[in-house]
């Protein structure tokens, strides 16, 4: 399993400090929120911070775009060559040239469908993803209760992704923790995104440890 520490939980006030830790506690991906208060009702950073993020770390960011003008923060956030962007489906009405665009700009490029959103409607982007990401909370806020019904989802995801292209990535994200993350690894889940049990932790790299299922 990759794990990709969510730095909604972190430390504001001690950013790079927390960013460095998750790094060196072995953390494959620094998973970003970007909240605009429109998609979600939340606001959380723009590339000034995210830039501050990008200097101090050591591995890939994977930006989750929470946003209603996807293309206006992809051009935005390209800059900071982050590994990868994902922008949710329910906020596109063309999803495919944005994924090109993504691609374009040297960025591997994810979907994320919310918890209603049926994984067939991804089924025809699916041989131009990195990554699919499912949400197992309702997107905008951290330390949520994980919805168990996206176990289910990422099994009939996985088929879909076996018969359209096996390279694809599926990742989840929302209340995961040590206990679940078994669950997902069974369902055939690559990467787990966790922001309050990473940084809800005593011990940083022994919580990113337990993930690695
Ligand atoms: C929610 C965000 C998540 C969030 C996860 O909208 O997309 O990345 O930070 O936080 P936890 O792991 O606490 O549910
Ligand atoms: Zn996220």
């Amino acid at each position: 399993m990759l794990v990709a520490p969510s730095i909604l939980s972190a430390d504001f006030g001690n950013l790079a400090r927390d960013v460095k830790a998750i790094c060196d506690g072995g953390c494959d991906l620094v998973h970003v929120d970007v909240m605009d208060g429109h998609f979600v009702p939340n606001m959380t950073i723009g590339p000034v911070v995210v830039s501050a993020v990008a200097k101090a770390a050591t591995k890939p960011l994977d930006i989750h775009l929470m946003v209603e003008n996807n293309t206006f923060f992809v051009d935005l956030f390209a800059p900071l060559k982050p590994g990868y962007i994902s922008f949710h489906i329910e906020e596109e009405k063309h999803p495919h040239r944005l994924v090109q665009k993504i691609r374009d700009l040297g960025i591997k490029p994810a979907i994320v469908l919310n918890p209603h959103t049926q994984p067939k409607c991804v089924e025809f982007l699916l041989e131009d993803l990195d990554m699919v990401l499912l949400m197992s909370v309702n997107p905008g806020f951290g330390g949520q209760k994980f919805i168990p019904s996206v176990l289910e989802k990422a099994k009939m995801m996985k088929e879909l992704i076996e018969k359209r292209n096996p390279k694809c990535l599926i990742e989840v994200d929302g209340g995961v923790n040590g206990k679940n993350v078994h669950d997902l690894k069974a369902a055939g889940v690559d990467v787990v995104v966790a922001g309050s049990y990473v940084f809800g932790s005593e011990n940083i790299s022994q919580a990113i440890e337990s993930l690695k299922v």
